[in-house]
């Protein structure tokens, strides 16, 4: 178990999707952490090579890490879709095609759900959150929101496939939910709740 606590301070947010940075800020800045993104810093986005979210969170870390000399923070998630043996998973992003269409990635996996006549439509959203220290010391923490696939997707509110996933014992998709409630009960949450009680004082 690692003992370092993360001060408050300064932390990057190590990704390039404005989603995921308004969820983070929501997440640790209650924490006193001054988040800056990627985005922000002018970073370079690094290519997610390996083959777990795991690793793509680790590599995402690193790389913000050694380029600003200050603890960062990635967040590696996707979509796993049970009836596709776990697809899009890693490449979720790349399944937007470039640039991003998560319209189009949702009609794909509509589309791929069909071509099996899949009846079971349940999926999960997974989240890797890495911290990166810049003398080298990294920690991971995974989480999970289980739900069900809806077609046609429902509501604006959320970013990526948030409009077709209905979360376990919930009516309304995330992209129909409030955000306040989605940041409070989605994957990154879960990972988030894990990372708090080992890593904030
Ligand atoms: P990456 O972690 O940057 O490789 O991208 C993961 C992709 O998974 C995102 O671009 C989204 O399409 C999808 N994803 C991750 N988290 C969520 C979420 O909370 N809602 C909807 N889609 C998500």
């Amino acid at each position: 178990m690692i003992k370092r606590k993360l001060q408050p301070g300064p932390l990057v947010a190590a990704t390039h999707n404005a989603g995921k940075v308004r969820e983070l800020k929501d997440l640790f800045e209650p924490a006193g952490l001054v988040v800056r993104s990627a985005i922000e810093l002018g970073l370079d986005e690094p290519e997610e090579t390996e083959m777990t979210f795991t690793g793509n969170a680790l590599l995402k870390a690193r790389a913000a890490a050694i380029a600003t000399g200050e603890p960062a923070l990635s967040d590696d998630s996707g979509l796993s879709v049970t009836a596709l043996g776990g697809q899009p998973g890693i490449y979720s992003a790349r399944w937007a095609g470039e640039p991003r269409d998560f319209g189009r990635a949702m009609e794909k996996v509509q589309a791929a759900l069909n071509d099996i006549g899949a009846e079971d439509r349940s999926a999960k959203f997974v989240c890797a959150l890495a911290v990166v220290w810049p003398d080298g010391e990294e920690v991971v923490f995974e989480g999970e929101v289980h739900g069900t696939l809806v077609w046609p997707p429902r509501g604006d509110r959320g970013f990526g496939y948030d409009p077709m996933f209905v979360a376990t014992g919930k009516s309304v998709t995330f992209g129909e939910m409030d955000p306040a409630k989605k940041h409070g009960m989605s994957h990154r949450a879960d990972a988030f709740k894990k990372l708090r009680a080992a890593l904030l004082p």
